[in-house]
């Protein structure tokens, strides 16, 4: 495909209505640093997508009419970096072509109170109302499938994100961590301002962000104030410096496992803002659900897409009444219970097949757990107080430092009840007979007629969903997925798209 350069509103209407592929949408401000140039390579790399990226200094972004007048204009370079990175198409256009005068169809938007009046909204007057309005106009210009961002502008990444669900764009917005420079600061265009010793102030002021991210992870808390000490006593201005919760913008709570850190400075002339994300453990998917929702299929699948460990709490509870069955255990008796709790181990392990395999004291029962014997006795040992409360404690410790995906029917609710990402996952009772039926792992069940195993189904729902001890309930905080009529790519894609919307990519860097 040719390299294009467009320039005016009218044209890049045209250059739409000609292309039939999907879009990867870039926009910028210009003066392209290495931070614009891994959101290029990200689009380019990520889908076969035309990516086009805009230069476009935005007036109605700016409070200070200085900051607008200084802000550095670099467009030749900004052409060469582009097409070098991976641009396929290039929108440059002039103020008249974004905000033609006299033009009633141009909307002026209003970021959200709640998340435009935090941090930097506090002191940039108008700014997030600006970047809502020319952001919506380019999208509707450029109508791409996606809106790459980066991390760096947490707050605008929030208040976009807001601003395609409120307007109902239909556009996916991805993301790419905060990129920073040799010397730790985060890479912006303004950074051209900083002379030599303002350049070492941000330099300190990023360090300690930093490395109040490792003290965190060890101490599992934060003093604001010991590190305004040290950056006053540097004379670094502060503008603000919060610790909140990542996705509302209110004080971070305890129980919150992923907050933000989040400082802007003043050095001479120019502002600068910077942050960091503090983390009690990795990330945790709970995915809950009835029988036959396809949850085993999905939860694996995301685990390896997300490179997550995979925990399969309905095991747990497989492998536990195994061994009760083996050793004929009377487990209405909890003296006997408590006997085995001392000492079995349950372990999961990866197989050569890049499946788990469950080991219950060091013997691989993977396959005869999923015996219908088992599968007869499992809802009704699992219904046991002692039980559960012992593998729930076993399931804590597995997630205790997090980077898991568990499945159950507990996880969202019980086990896991601080998971960043609860899912329940469900299919009508007709949809997961049928699974059932043919599922090629269930030998036992295909022999079954489909009314019969529907039968089953509502029989195990009940019981799952009646017991007193952890019933099978959605959590209040869980997003519901109806998987029928998709296929089990298209669930696995929901709940990866789910995902990285809530958890900053920044996070997975170690
Ligand atoms: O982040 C930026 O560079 C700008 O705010 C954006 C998104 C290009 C809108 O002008």
């Amino acid at each position: 495909m040719n390299k294009v350069i467009i320039r005016t509103t009218e044209e890049i209407e045209n250059w739409r209505r000609n292309i039939n592929s999907e879009i990867n949408f870039i926009p910028t401000m210009g003066n392209l640093h290495n931070g614009h140039i891994k959101l290029i390579s990200t689009a380019k790399n990520d889908n076969p997508n035309i990516n086009l990226v805009s230069i476009f200094i935005n007036p109605l972004q700016f409070d200070n009419k200085l900051d607008l007048e200084n802000y550095p204009k670099t467009i030749d370079n900004d052409i060469k970096i582009s097409f070098s990175n991976g641009a396929d198409a290039i929108f440059i256009p002039s103020n008249e072509d974004i905000y033609p005068p006299n033009n009633k169809n141009i909307k002026f938007l209003k970021a959200p109170i709640e998340l435009s009046s935090a941090l930097c909204g506090l002191n940039r007057i108008g700014h997030f109302d600006g970047v809502c309005t020319v952001v919506y106009r380019l999208l509707n210009l450029i109508k791409p499938k996606n809106l790459y961002l980066g991390e760096k502008d947490w707050q605008q990444l929030l208040i976009l994100k807001n601003l395609i669900l409120k307007e109902k764009l239909n556009v996916a917005i991805k993301s790419i961590p905060t990129q920073r420079d040799f010397d730790g600061i985060p890479l912006s265009s303004r950074n051209v301002h900083l002379s030599k010793n303002e350049r070492k102030l941000i330099r300190f002021f990023s360090s300690e962000l930093l490395e109040a991210k490792k003290n965190f992870q060890q101490e599992k808390n934060i003093n604001l104030n010991e590190i305004i000490k040290k950056l006053s006593a540097k004379k670094i201005s502060i503008e603000y410096l919060e610790h909140l919760h990542p996705h509302t913008l209110q004080k971070a709570r305890l129980e919150d496992n992923i907050s933000l850190l989040a400082g802007a400075i003043r050095c001479g002339k120019t502002r600068l803002i910077d942050h960091v994300f503090l983390m009690k453990r990795r990330p945790i998917i709970a995915i809950d659900g009835p029988a036959g929702s396809g949850k085993s299929t999905v939860t694996k699948l995301i685990a390896k897409k997300l490179k997550l460990l995979y925990l399969d709490t309905g095991a747990m509870y497989r492998a536990l009444s195994w061994l009760i069955l083996k050793e004929n255990i009377d487990y209405k008796k909890e003296k006997k219970l408590l006997n085995i709790f001392k000492d079995i181990s349950i372990v999961f392990k990866s197989n050569t097949n890049s499946h788990q395999d469950v080991y219950v004291n060091n013997y691989c029962v993977t396959e005869e757990i999923r015996s219908q014997k088992i599968s007869s006795i499992v809802s009704k040992i699992s219904s046991i107080k002692e039980v559960r409360k012992f593998l729930v404690e076993e399931q804590r410790k597995i997630g205790e430092s997090g980077g898991l995906v568990a499945e159950g029917r507990d996880i969202g609710t019980t086990v896991f009840p601080h998971a960043e990402l609860k899912i329940f996952l469900t299919a009508s009772i007709d949809e997961r007979a049928k699974r059932r039926k043919f599922d090629k792992n269930s030998k036992d069940l295909q022999e079954i007629d489909l009314n019969t195993l529907k039968e089953f189904i509502k029989k195990r729902d009940f019981e799952d969903s009646n017991r007193e001890i952890s019933p099978l309930i959605k959590a209040s905080d869980a997003i519901e997925i109806i998987t029928d009529g998709y296929t089990i790519n298209e669930v696995v894609d929901k709940i990866f798209n789910l995902y990285n919307d809530k958890i900053p990519k920044e996070t997975e860097i170690k």
